[in-house]
């Protein structure tokens, strides 16, 4: 069955605090029309103010019951353990999850329905991946819709490539999720390699951590990550309502 989108729109806002603003209240509509949605939520500097608001609202909006929603997370570094500050399962905790936990335990979503992507012991990055998808599709094969019902997105920073003689040549950079240019429509959720680009990206993050070190107990590893594991622009495709999020000159060209 040939599938149809409908239409794309445009909303250009003044900055992050309105983009933040902006998408918490869609998620906050699509959540009390229907308390049990399944949405796909991402990480990075963009969201932020998302998260922001959302913890500002269920403090403040004592009826927004975030109990029974399904959250799955785009993608996660392979090699960071959860508890690693620069983990994506470690931003979730800390600016989202222990939040609304410190706020009201009873209305923040339910401990087993905050999904990321987790490599267990002893598994290799392929199962890994594919028991994530299945677990995005068993909730999305409950949901009545039968797709999940909003995905966020952020996306990548990309930069005009020109080639020896001056001459432009295309972009690079502009992922979403961990998926590069060039990622198919039927990609489903995998194992990724970071391109050399979308390391450079975090590599300040990774720096930065250094001088901050003795904040942390474990051991903590500096190195950019080179895998991760990302749903597919397929899994994203699946869902009823994408929201896509743009902050920053950087992300112009690619947009
Ligand atoms: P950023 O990342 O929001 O930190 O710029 C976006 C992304 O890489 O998807």
């Amino acid at each position: 069955m040939k599938q149809t989108y409908g239409p794309a729109s445009i909303k250009i806002l003044k900055n992050s605090i309105e983009i933040g603003q902006y998408a918490a209240e869609i998620i906050i509509d699509t959540i009390k029309e229907k308390p049990g949605a399944v949405i796909i939520l991402p990480t990075g500097s963009t969201p932020m103010p998302m998260y922001g608001s959302l913890v500002r609202r269920f403090e403040e909006d004592k009826t927004l019951d975030l109990s029974g929603i399904i959250i799955f997370n785009l993608d996660e570094y392979i090699g960071l353990t959860p508890d690693h500050p620069l983990s994506y399962s470690y931003y979730m905790n800390k600016i989202f999850y222990e939040k609304l936990d410190r706020i009201d335990k009873n209305r923040a979503p339910k401990i087993n329905n905050r999904h990321i992507p987790v490599v267990n012991k002893g598994e290799s990055w392929a199962k890994a991946a594919k028991r994530y998808e299945h677990e995005l599709d068993s909730a999305i094969r409950i949901n009545p819709d039968k797709q999940a019902d909003l995905v966020v997105l952020g996306i990548g920073a990309a930069y005009p490539v020109k080639n020896r003689m001056g001459r432009y040549t295309g972009l690079e950079g502009g992922h979403i999720g961990f998926n590069e240019p060039g990622s198919k429509a039927t990609d489903g959720t995998r194992a990724v390699v970071l391109t050399k680009k979308t390391r450079m990206d975090t590599a300040f993050r990774f720096l930065n951590l250094r001088h901050c070190r003795e904040t942390f107990k474990q051991q903590l590893t500096f190195e950019v990550p080179d895998h991760a594991i990302t749903l597919g622009i397929k899994n994203i495709l699946q869902s009823k309502k994408i929201l896509l999020l743009a902050n920053m000159e950087e992300k112009e060209p690619v947009i």
